[in-house]
């Protein structure tokens, strides 16, 4: 193990998402809602839903190509696989590992990361310690839903929501202040029952019950994880940015979790950034949960939105209940020609980070009376 440690970066990004869009006029012949409504609430017009047979590795795979091709990666280099996703192919193989064989990934381990939409955040964090530390040299870093496949269709509260997507990004070592300069993983899984598909695994398993109660598709209540979202998103996002140092009124461009509107103009207010510097893409897509950080870079970067030398506040929360945000300094231009440059600093401090991770103060629940859908 190397006595330094390197600084991980973003050298390529991948997005993906079906092709087959449910607008808004859509979900009004399917439940009984409308158009206004759900613009006003959450600001999504349309979302992405994934055909019969893609599943979420495949819309991993699709990503992961594209993040490999920009980053100028052979999939046999990878060292590792790491996909965040709530809603894996099946329980097990891990989607990582069906990620993995279909890219020809032949050196690379793989395993996938359950952390709900914050799951993105969380892999990033892991791939990056690889790097970093020196275990690894390249890290692909996927988040990938289908959450269409887990929705009940006729709960108009959660079936306007979500869309289908992945995004995926390719980690290397990069120069001495760039790439991630300070993450901020965080849970309260006291809040679990908030967000919860009940059944199919170890504590009720499928039956003939539990697919008549409907106990295998999303159960939310919606307010709760709203205000829960509203408190943690900009909190997140002042915590990265005050580990690196970094004042807000530097952060080129905020990408938040794409949730709901309110909830990013929430954020945005909070760490007191215009909203000409966060990145919204929710009308067109909805929440695609763990993928929605990632397609939300792809698209924020193509759009000119995150410029070499930026400072990028990625923040997201999800069941769980997790939230979490990173802070990454986007590469100058000609960015990889400068690698490796290794640096002393003390153990478990990410780089650049200033000051010990948090006094854990800012966020505590009540113990939640909520009861788990499955209660009945
Ligand atoms: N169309 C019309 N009316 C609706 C709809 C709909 N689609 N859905 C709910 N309503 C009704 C409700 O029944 C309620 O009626 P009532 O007052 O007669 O009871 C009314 O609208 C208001 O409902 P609220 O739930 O209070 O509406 P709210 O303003 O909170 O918006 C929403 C609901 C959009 C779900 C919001 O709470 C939200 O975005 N919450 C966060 C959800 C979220 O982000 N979840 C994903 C987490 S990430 C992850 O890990 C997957």
């Amino acid at each position: 193990m190397p006595e330094t440690l390197r600084y991980a970066g973003i050298v390529g990004v991948g997005a993906y998402a079906p092709e087959r869009v449910l607008t808004n006029d859509d979900l009004e012949r399917m439940v009984e809602t409308s158009n206004e409504w759900i613009l006003e609430r959450t600001g999504i017009r349309e979302r992405r839903i994934a055909a019969p047979e893609q599943a979420s590795s495949d819309l991993a795979l699709a990503a992961a190509r594209e993040a490999l091709a920009e980053a100028g990666v052979a999939p046999e280099e990878l060292d590792l696989v790491i996909v965040a996703t709530n809603s894996p192919d099946m329980f097990f193989p891990a989607t990582a590992c069906l990620v993995q064989d279909a890219l020809g990934a032949r050196r690379a381990g793989a395993f996938d990361v359950s952390a709900g939409c914050t799951g993105f955040i969380y892999a990033l964090a892991i791939g990056s310690q690889f790097i970093m530390t020196g275990t690894a040299e390249k890290v692909l870093v996927a988040g990938a839903d289908s959450l269409s496949k887990m929705v009940n269709w006729e709960d108009r509260s959660t079936c306007i929501l979500f869309g289908d997507a992945a995004g995926a990004v390719v980690l290397e070592p990069v120069p001495e202040g760039y790439g991630l300069l300070a993450v901020e993983l965080r849970a309260d899984g006291s809040g679990g029952p908030l967000l919860t598909l009940p059944a199919g695994g170890s504590r009720l398993p499928a039956s003939r019950e539990t697919v008549d109660r409907k106990l295998h598709t999303i159960h939310m209540q919606g307010r709760e994880i709203f205000k829960f979202a509203v408190r943690v998103m900009g909190e997140a996002a002042l915590e990265v940015l005050r580990k690196a140092g970094v004042s807000p009124d530097r952060v080129g461009c905020l990408i938040p979790h794409q949730a709901n509107l309110r909830i990013i103009e929430a954020a945005a207010k909070r760490l007191g950034l215009g909203m000409d510097r966060v990145f919204v893409n929710l009308d067109r897509y909805g929440n695609t949960s763990a993928a929605s950080i990632p397609v939300a870079l792809k698209e924020a970067l193509d759009g000119g939105y995150v410029r070499p030398g930026d400072y990028v506040v990625m923040v997201a929360f999800g069941t769980g209940l997790t939230w979490g945000g990173a802070l990454v300094r986007w590469l100058p231009e000609g960015r990889r020609e400068v690698l490796s440059t290794r640096r002393c600093r003390e153990p478990n401090n990410f780089p650049g980070q200033n000051s010990p991770s948090d006094d854990g103060k800012f966020f505590q629940t009540r113990r939640s009376k909520t009861r788990w859908p499955s209660e009945g």
